[in-house]
């Protein structure tokens, strides 16, 4: 599920703030930076959720909504879209707090469905645990 507004009852996997070194030709937030912390984002929770070590089999989808912009702090929030066997798929809602004319606003920047696989020593899937 994605967020329409941030949550109130959760903390962010990730909280950071945009700095000149991650921007594009434009001066606004490369994308890839987004994503990045996205991935790390949804790996927190899908650790959390396989009680052991994920890696990224797979970015199912990933929209921007409305640019980022130097300075402002960007929170992203996530959620576990569905458990299969192996597999964990988790939704990251991204929001910037910025300060515009004086006033604090909350703007959803993007949103993202990433899947992790839980994997063993060997590096090989694992089942993921009953919640
Ligand atoms: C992830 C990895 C261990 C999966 O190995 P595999 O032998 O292909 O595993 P499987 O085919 O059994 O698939 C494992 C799970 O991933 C899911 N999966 C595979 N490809 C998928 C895709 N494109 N989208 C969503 N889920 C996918 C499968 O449905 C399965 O889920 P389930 O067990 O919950 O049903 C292997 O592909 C790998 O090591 N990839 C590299 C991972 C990595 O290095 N990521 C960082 C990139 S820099």
């Amino acid at each position: 599920m994605y967020f329409e507004t941030p949550p109130g009852d959760r903390l962010p996997a990730i909280r950071t703030m945009a700095m000149p070194k991650d921007t594009n030709g434009l001066g606004d937030i490369f994308g890839g930076w987004l994503m990045s912390h996205a991935d790390m984002a949804g790996a927190v929770l899908g650790f959390q959720r396989a009680r052991g070590r994920v890696v990224t089999v797979s970015v199912n989808e990933f929209t921007f909504l409305r640019p980022v912009y130097v300075g402002d702090v960007v929170s992203f929030y996530t959620d576990v879209h569905k458990v299969g066997r192996t597999s964990v798929a988790i939704d990251i809602t991204m929001f910037s707090m910025r300060n515009t004319d004086g006033r604090e606003e909350q703007v959803r920047v993007a949103t993202a469905r990433i899947t992790y696989v839980h994997i063993g020593a060997d590096r090989l899937p694992r089942a993921i645990p009953a919640d």
